[in-house]
């Protein structure tokens, strides 16, 4: 268990001596790559301990490397701390001013597009979704197939970041688009990407750091990039589609949130926040999650071979590929799934949450306005919760069947998955993720090998400690993989 006395010494010390400025710029860009092999919040925790406080130009920062600290301010102290810091793009350009649901002050408006989320993403909406997920597993099976036939290996993360899209844009607006060709997949790529690379914590170093904000403002994205991207290239995109849904026939969110739209008091620039939000959190993220956990296989034959016996042995018993509801035969292939998501976290720093009222923490006072911040790349290395964090153990979850929705709401002692985040503010789309992500893994391993690419005749494995940092997620930075048809396949 961690101590009082180490919060007692720890959240004072000042990391170290440099200036505001550096120190704020070295944070946000060594955070993820670090120095050597370490992020540099990591290197702090290991001098100063499980939680540390920072100024970061005019703002505290309190960062947290420890799973119950992480419990005790976020979880249980949950009705203060679920506010989000301030952010130029996030919070005003984005979210046309604090709308929407990701980067929203915790309000009346946010509570209302919340419980709204929860309810078309709850297991009962999703169970309507699972036929139009099995269709879209099966189309990038195929074309996954199809492409390491032609071209000798496929770009993993592309390919899957068009099956997770065509998912929520199914989801959302009724509409997918066919091939990474369609006009429709560029788009929603190009927004995106764009829209999370201005989401990046050091595009908004302005609002850090006021008194240097000209000078930042020639290296970061200026308010002329963000607010022309959002009025001349995002939004007319959003109205379109909107538009197009509440016209077609298909029953999707649009449709359904305009049903809620009057009595819970929301404008059509909320709506249009929300399907952005929607669209955003749920493709790259399910995306980079996916392509993790196949080029974490295909360094382990052995692994994928056990898994696919489990799905097999389903197979042959029942004639069909199994159903999330049928997971408890799966105990090998879900602790593999949760050992990869922990292995590679998709969003390594979170999201930042905001203390929304002074608060004591055993003595010490967290005064409103603090930006919090659980490292889930720290708490995922954190040895008091894992024997031997920093290996991976595809049986280390073996005991574990629980769907991701009960381990992530699970209390201190038995939580085990941190990618979701924390208290008020946890992802509302994890059981969504969940059963996306065991479509997704039956349907691939019950045809395909996962094998590296070739150079020469000889496999190339790719680099799992290579990243792309595409500013909040990141991924992998080598993407090719081989989805060899299984000679020994079932269905
Ligand atoms: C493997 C896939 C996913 C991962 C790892 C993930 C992770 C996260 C994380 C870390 C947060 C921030 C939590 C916090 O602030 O403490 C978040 C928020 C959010 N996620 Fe996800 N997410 C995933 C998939 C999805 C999907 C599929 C959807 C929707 C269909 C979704 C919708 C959202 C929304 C709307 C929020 C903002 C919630 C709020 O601020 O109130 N996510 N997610």
């Amino acid at each position: 268990m961690h101590t009082l006395i180490k919060y007692r010494e720890y959240i004072n010390c000042k990391p170290d001596n440099a200036t505001t400025f550096s120190r704020s710029c070295y944070l946000y860009e060594t955070f993820i790559f670090g120095v050597g092999e370490r992020p540099q919040m990591q290197v702090w925790h290991s001098k100063m301990g499980p939680i540390y406080r920072i100024k970061m130009g005019v703002k505290p920062w309190i960062i947290i490397g420890d799973p119950y600290i992480a419990n005790d301010i976020l979880k249980v102290k949950g009705a203060i701390t679920a506010g989000r810091p301030f952010h130029l793009y996030m919070s005003h350009y984005g979210a046309l001013d604090e709308r929407g649901l990701v980067f929203t002050y915790p309000d009346k408006r946010w509570k209302s597009c919340r419980a709204i989320a929860q309810g078309l993403l709850s297991p009962k909406a999703v169970a309507d979704k699972v036929e139009m997920m099995q269709s879209e597993a099966a189309k990038i099976t195929e074309l996954i197939l199809k492409g390491t036939k032609e071209s000798g290996y496929v770009d993993v993360f592309k390919s899957m970041q068009l099956a997770t899209l065509n998912i929520i844009m199914q989801t959302c607006f009724g509409i997918r688009a066919k091939s990474l060709d369609d006009p429709l997949a560029h788009t929603m790529f190009d927004l995106i990407d764009t829209s999370i690379k201005l989401s990046a914590p050091d595009q908004d170093m302005q609002t850090f750091l006021p008194a240097l904000s000209g000078l930042l403002r020639l290296f970061t994205s200026s308010e002329n990039t963000m607010r022309d991207f959002v009025y001349k290239k995002r939004n007319p995109e959003f109205w379109r589609l909107i538009q197009e849904a509440r016209e077609n026939d298909s029953d999707c969110f649009v449709k359904n949130i305009y049903r809620l739209k009057e009595e819970n008091g929301l404008e059509d620039d909320d709506i249009l926040v929300f399907m952005v939000d929607m669209i955003e959190a749920a493709t790259d993220t399910t995306a980079i999650t996916l392509s993790w956990s196949f080029l974490i296989l295909s360094h382990y034959p052995d692994v994928q071979l056990k898994v696919q016996n489990e799905i097999d042995t389903f197979i042959t018993k029942h004639n069909r590929l199994p159903v999330y509801e049928e997971r408890e035969n799966f105990p090998f292939m879900l602790s593999v799934q949760k050992e990869s998501m922990r292995y590679r976290a998709v969003i390594p720093m979170n999201l930042p949450h905001e203390v929304t009222k002074d608060f004591e923490y055993n003595g010490y006072l967290i005064p409103k306005g603090t930006a919090i911040l659980a490292s889930t790349y720290t708490l995922n290395l954190s040895e008091e919760f894992y024997d031997n964090p920093r290996e991976f153990i595809p049986e280390r979850y073996l005991y574990d069947k629980r769907p991701l929705s009960v381990s992530v709401n699970a209390n201190s002692q038995t939580r085990d998955q941190f990618v979701f985040g924390w208290g008020r503010r946890i992802c509302p789309g994890v059981h969504m993720s969940d059963v996306e992500l065991f479509n997704f893994w039956v349907r691939i391993l019950a045809t395909a090998r996962i094998e590296p690419p070739l150079l020469n005749g000889q496999p190339v494995y790719p680099d799992l400690n290579a990243y792309h940092d595409g500013g909040l997620t990141v991924g992998p930075s080598e993407t090719k993989l081989r989805f060899v048809e299984r000679h020994d396949r079932l269905i």
